[in-house]
């Protein structure tokens, strides 16, 4: 695929399918940043937006939807149901559900978790330590993000493997194209889960305890989430939550090991490790992209973006534009202020910002506390991207300690 600029010849390379270019597509943002945003015709007319200030103007503009809906109506849509309907619609559906789950999802019942994540990363370094190698992402990435979310809900320990097992099937469910049939054990880890979790909602319904599920099925107002919603909103935050969370790490532990300087500096400084995770997210986020559905006729930076296209907007490019942040490809550890687009911006903005943050800072403080050595290994072993350009991470990332 290539973004040809309306009215001029210049072409950038844009491939998602090629791992190449996923390995890479820095490159490419900065070419698509040096024009107005340009309209790709495909199957509908799309507009890739890289800069910056476009991109914060698409996401703060009502004029677009987050709704695939509002286009695509098409019934193999369906199987991404919860995904659709628990967030990623408009106003006011939006706001009436993202308040209620904020109301219980707040940055205290969060922060109250840092213990319990700490005791958890420490788990499993022991467990790397035992075994003698560490692959970032299979021993640590990602198992740690799915643990905490089941004590999240409070998922009762015993029933965490069945959980797991579950949610790997349904986050692999994003690589499936819109409109092919569901493999079978990804539809029946579906219907599993919901059964399972309007089973033990209604446990905690009947016996409330501290954890997030108990206090949402506990609201009261005529607000609060109907079962089926409750339901949906699970299956987002395994969507939303899990895969994000680990190639933050993965991309965020290659980034330090890759620029030895700032890795010296965090381990004199360690306080310095909120502002590294900002860094990490802006400099190799695993969001790339997201559409939005033009409503309306819109202009967006010098380009109209015509009622019913889509605006592709790419949060990656925005974090590594000139006009926005200075010395956009240092990875610098010390950047302030860094108000970067890795989780989003507008009325979708990432609504487990507080939570990955606190799961990342803690995972790489405990992580270089544990390993004074830590190293790539040289020379450096051939990396691999996964298949899934929109939160790009790697396969695997070993490590030497
Ligand atoms: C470092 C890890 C994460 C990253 C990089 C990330 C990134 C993002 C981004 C970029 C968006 C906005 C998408 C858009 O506007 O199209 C978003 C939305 C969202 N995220 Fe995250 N996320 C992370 C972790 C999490 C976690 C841990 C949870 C929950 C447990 C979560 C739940 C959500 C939800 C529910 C939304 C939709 C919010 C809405 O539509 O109102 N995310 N995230």
């Amino acid at each position: 695929m290539e973004a040809v600029a309306a009215g001029a010849s210049e072409k950038v390379y844009f491939n998602p399918f090629d791992a190449a270019f996923r390995a890479n597509p820095y490159p490419s943002y900065a070419a698509l940043r040096s024009k107005p945003p340009r309209t790709l015709k495909l199957f509908m007319p799309i507009v890739m937006v890289s800069r910056y200030a476009d991109v914060v103007a698409v996401l703060q503009d009502q004029r677009f939807s987050a709704d695939p809906k509002a286009l695509l109506v098409n019934e193999g849509y369906e199987h991404v149901h919860g995904m659709l309907t628990a967030l990623l619609v408009d106003p006011p559906i939006h706001t009436r559900i993202r308040r209620a789950v904020s109301r219980d999802f707040t940055p205290k019942r969060i922060q109250e978790l840092e213990p319990r994540i700490r005791e958890i990363t420490r788990r499993l370094l022991d467990r790397i330590e035992r075994q003698g190698t560490f692959d970032v992402i299979a021993d640590l990435a990602d198992p740690l993000p799915t643990i905490v979310l089941s004590e999240l809900f409070g998922v009762p320990g015993d029933d965490y493997p069945r959980f797991k097992a579950w949610s790997d099937l349904i986050t692999a469910s994003v690589h499936i194209m819109p409109g092919l049939p569901l493999p079978e054990p990804i539809s029946v880890a579906f219907t599993e889960l919901r059964a399972y979790f309007s089973e033990l909602a209604e446990r905690k319904r009947r016996k409330p305890q501290g954890d997030l599920l108990s206090a949402l099925v506990m609201q009261e107002d005529a607000e609060r989430l109907t079962s089926e919603e409750l339901l949906d909103f699970v299956i987002m935050q395994l969507l939303a939550g899990t895969d994000t969370t680990t190639n933050t790490m993965g991309n965020g532990f290659l980034a330090l090991m890759r620029h030895r300087d700032q890795l010296e500096l965090l381990r004199r400084e360690p306080a310095l490790v909120t502002k590294a995770v900002e860094e990490m997210l802006r400099y190799d986020g695993p969001i790339q992209a997201n559409a939005r559905f033009a409503k309306e006729d819109v202009e967006v930076g010098g380009t109209l973006i015509r009622k019913g296209s889509i605006a592709f907007v790419i949060f990656a490019s925005a974090n590594r534009d000139p006009a926005q942040f200075p010395d956009p490809e240092k990875f610098d550890i010390t950047r302030w202020p860094n108000p970067h687009m890795g989780f989003g911006a507008g009325i979708h903005v990432c609504l487990g910002a507080a939570l990955a943050r606190l799961e990342n800072a803690v995972v790489f403080d405990e992580t270089l506390k544990r390993f004074p050595r830590l190293r790539l290994p040289e020379p450096e072993p051939k990396l691999e991207y996964g298949e899934f350009y929109f939160l790009r991470g790697l396969t695997s990332l070993p490590l030497e300690f």
